[in-house]
């Protein structure tokens, strides 16, 4: 395992429903760091960027409009082995095979506000976090709690 870097989004459902603290806490429970963090409202060209892996699937027209109405939280995570690790906080993509314990088998229902985004692997994580964070708002820093979570 390596410390590494990963992108989240609290997809629009997540905001509204007034999960964006429950979410943030799942994550930083596990003694991951946030290292950017950001509301935002992502427009259809940022979205399609985002997406591109997806332009051909028949969802893609709909994964735009859902991740485009409305604000999502954007964060940076940082920590060993981070992007597997907020992959399996997160659960599988469609929230009826998740299982219990997970942020989409816990708050989620359907496959499109499945509530959560992480990076898939490392070329992913790198292109995404640089989609919406510049380096200047992507901060370093030590937490004394940093000697238990590496
Ligand atoms: P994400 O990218 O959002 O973290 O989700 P994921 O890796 O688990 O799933 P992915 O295959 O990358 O799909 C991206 C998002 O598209 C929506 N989707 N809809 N209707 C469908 O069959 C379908 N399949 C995928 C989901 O919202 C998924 O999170
Ligand atoms: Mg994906």
């Amino acid at each position: 395992m390596s410390n590494e870097s990963t992108l989240v989004l609290i997809k629009p459902d997540g905001v509204n429903r007034g999960l964006i603290g429950k979410v943030i806490d799942r994550l930083e429970s596990t003694g991951l760091k946030i290292i950017g963090m950001k509301l935002i409202s992502i427009d259809e060209e940022l979205a399609s960027n985002h997406y591109s892996e997806h332009k051909d699937k028949p969802f893609f027209a709909s994964l735009v409009d859902f991740i485009t109405s409305s604000p999502v939280v954007a964060l940076a995570i940082n920590g060993e082995g981070a992007i597997q690790k907020t992959r399996t906080i997160m659960g599988v993509t469609n929230p009826l095979d998740s299982s219990p314990g997970t942020i989409r088998g816990d708050f989620g229902l359907t496959v499109e506000k499945n509530i959560i985004h992480g990076s898939a692997n490392e070329e992913d994580a790198k292109r995404e976090l640089k989609l919406y964070f510049s380096d200047e708002e992507l901060i370093r820093y030590e937490r004394s709690i940093d000697i238990w979570t590496e």
